[in-house]
């Protein structure tokens, strides 16, 4: 996006999104598997924005079924345990299909590793297409590539995508200039430009992530999509997580 595209979004309402989605949300109070109400609940504040008009991307993380990371570190070969934990993703994306569906919200489920008889496989003009007819496109199977993770994809699609933001769903409610949980001082920012997240090892995704982020100015928006409208007001403006982006000069929230 080029920087004035990116000004003149900062503030207003988001036309098309890309929602990451880590598989620990959807486990929700649980600590595995997929929790209904939990999955009910998103897929409820994914239709309110839908209601926007806002067109809507999600890549849906694994982590809840399987750890692909975890495993290579207890033994386990990386790229075979990456495999898995793409299969894992594949698994959230028909539930979470079903349970848009459910919401009367038409979606289509693409995968980058084929596996044609559940999922369309991912082609970015089909995606593109999805979109403009207002599906909402649920990106499963991460890059299709072991060693990249589910975030690296969020910043790969929504590039790809030509999306106006990456929505990084998370429990905390943005990025803060410390660990809140050791320094009581630590300040909650409203917008943090991509160098000074890079300076102060700020950790809001992956390296790989964020530097694709970075060079293509791919806003992203650090929120807690536990509170039910939260996802809205994402959206709508902001009034809710952290912004990174490349405007420079810190602003945070007064508390
Ligand atoms: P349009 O081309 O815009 O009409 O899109 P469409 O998705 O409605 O049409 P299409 O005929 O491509 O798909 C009809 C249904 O089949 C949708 O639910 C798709 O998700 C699904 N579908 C399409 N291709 C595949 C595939 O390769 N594998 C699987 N499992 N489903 C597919």
């Amino acid at each position: 996006m080029s920087d004035e595209a990116e000004k003149n979004i900062v503030g207003q309402k988001y036309r098309r999104v890309l929602l990451k989605l880590s598989g620990e949300i959807l486990a929700g109070e649980d600590k595995t598997g997929i929790n209904v109400a939990t999955i009910e609940s998103l897929a409820s504040q994914i239709h309110e924005i839908h209601k926007l008009g806002v067109e809507i991307a999600i890549v849906i993380g694994g982590g809840n079924i399987f750890r692909g990371m975890k495993a290579a570190s207890e033994g386990m070969d990386r790229a075979t345990a990456d495999y898995m934990g793409m299969m894992a993703t594949i698994i959230n994306g028909l539930a979470l299909m079903d349970f848009l569906e459910k919401q009367g919200l038409i979606s289509r489920l693409q995968s980058a590793i084929e596996i044609k008889s559940i999922a369309e496989s991912f082609i970015r003009r089909k995606a593109l297409r999805h979109l403009e007819k207002k599906r909402v496109v649920i990106l499963s199977g991460g890059t299709g590539n072991p060693y990249f993770t589910t975030d690296t994809t969020a910043a790969l699609r929504a590039i790809e995508l030509s999306a106006d933001v990456i929505l990084k769903a998370t429990r905390v409610d943005g990025v803060y200039d410390d660990d809140p949980e050791k320094n009581k001082n630590a300040k909650r920012y409203k917008n943090v430009s991509y160098m000074e997240a890079l300076q102060r090892q700020l950790k809001i995704m992956d390296s790989t992530a964020f530097s694709l982020c970075m060079d293509n100015k791919m806003p992203i928006k650090v929120f807690d999509i536990k509170k039910q409208g939260n996802l809205k007001k994402a959206v709508e403006g902001d009034s809710v997580g952290t912004l990174i982006n490349s405007k420079e000069g810190a602003e945070y929230y007064v508390d």
